[in-house]
């Protein structure tokens, strides 16, 4: 083992840096070189790269984002470009890749390694929506919850001081992890969720009734991809990315004008978006990522190819990447009737 080349792919995460620092300090303690290749599964494509030392990650366990930028390329939607991923992975003469991604990095990741083709490939789960099975959690998680509850906790004071509906659309396309922990953390009223169909009548009858008893504000935390039930979609733009995924936007704003419209309460709508995703990582996620970093060359180490890093209760182990691209963790009915428990 001489060379690993480690890519992040799939939206950024606070985190990131902090696992390429545990890889490349843990690699370089067994002399091992590492390759950072740009941009995700297109940075392998294109074979554009760049060396990584000590000093490339010096600095680097407090900063956001990723020093190796990322991408949402699906080399699995062309054949040549499976091609020139196989053909650059000789060719850059890697030994093995470290692939840092959510479900759609991880699943090609998973195809490459079952494919056989002589690539040799461990995971990293990241995410901020918290959703890949297989792990306790991801890191960038627990920023994303902690920028989410404090941007909520800060629109509660300008929601009681005009005694309105403020409904705040936070991520998650396909669970609702971080709107039911940023929203039983911040004591919304209501948290609705991708996984629960959203009854309006339920929603403005538990409004109504604060109103009634004299709460004059109330908060409403949603995730981006709740629906409305009767399976009415609401989609700001419709594009696809490459891995097939609609890129939302929308739900809180038409859940607003619903809102307003059924219960008579003046009623306004923020949402988060990208910063949920930008800025400093948690202690928490740095310390997660720091041990990811360091499993994942570790199972580089001992040749669990086809393996990624994962949190058990408190231990980080290795588990199969299949076990993780299956299907998706979502919130489960128990877990959400707890949220119930506070609604009002
Ligand atoms: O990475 C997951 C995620 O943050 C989702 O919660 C969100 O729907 C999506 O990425 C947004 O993607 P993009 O940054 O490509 O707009």
């Amino acid at each position: 083992m001489e060379r690993v080349g480690v890519l992040t792919g799939g939206g950024d995460c606070p985190g990131l840096n902090a696992v390429i620092r545990a890889i490349v300090v843990k690699a370089f303690q067994n002399r091992i070189k590492v390759i950072g290749i740009k941009n995700g599964w297109q940075g392998l494509i294109k074979a554009d790269t760049v060396d990584l030392d000590l000093d490339s990650v010096a600095e680097i366990v407090s900063k956001g984002g990723t020093i190796l930028g990322t991408s949402r390329t699906n080399p699995y939607k062309k054949p040549e470009d499976v091609k020139s991923i196989i053909d650059n992975f000789k060719s850059l003469n890697l030994d093995a890749l470290i692939a840092i991604g959510g479900e759609d990095t991880l699943g090609v990741a998973n195809k490459l390694s079952k494919e056989n083709k002589g690539l040799k490939v461990v995971g990293c789960p990241k995410t901020i929506d918290n959703d890949l099975s297989a792990t306790d959690y991801t890191f960038g998680f627990d920023t994303a919850v902690n920028i989410a509850t404090e941007a909520i906790d800060r629109l509660r004071t300008t929601a009681e001081s005009h005694h309105r509906v403020m409904v705040v659309e936070v991520m998650g396309r396909h669970a609702g992890w971080l709107a039911l922990h940023s929203g039983i953390a911040s004591g919304a009223n209501l948290i609705l969720i991708p996984e629960v169909p959203v009854n309006l009548d339920e929603v403005s009858a538990i409004l109504k009734k604060r109103k009634a008893e004299g709460r004059e504000y109330s908060i409403v935390v949603a995730a981006e991809g709740a629906r409305i039930m009767a399976g009415q979609t609401v989609l700001k733009e419709k594009e696809l990315d490459s891995f097939g995924h609609v890129r939302l936007g929308g739900i809180g704003e038409t859940l607003a004008e619903e809102i307003e419209k059924r219960t008579g309460i003046e009623t306004r709508t923020t949402v988060l978006g990208h910063i949920q995703r930008g800025g400093t990582p948690s202690a928490f996620d740095r310390f997660l990522g720091t041990r990811f970093g360091v499993t994942a060359m570790d199972l580089v180490l001992t040749g669990k190819f086809g393996y990624m890093a994962s949190l058990k209760g408190t231990d980080v182990i290795g588990v199969p990447i299949q076990d993780a691209v299956g299907t998706l963790k979502t919130v489960d009915t128990k877990l959400y009737d707890l949220a119930r428990t506070f609604f009002g």
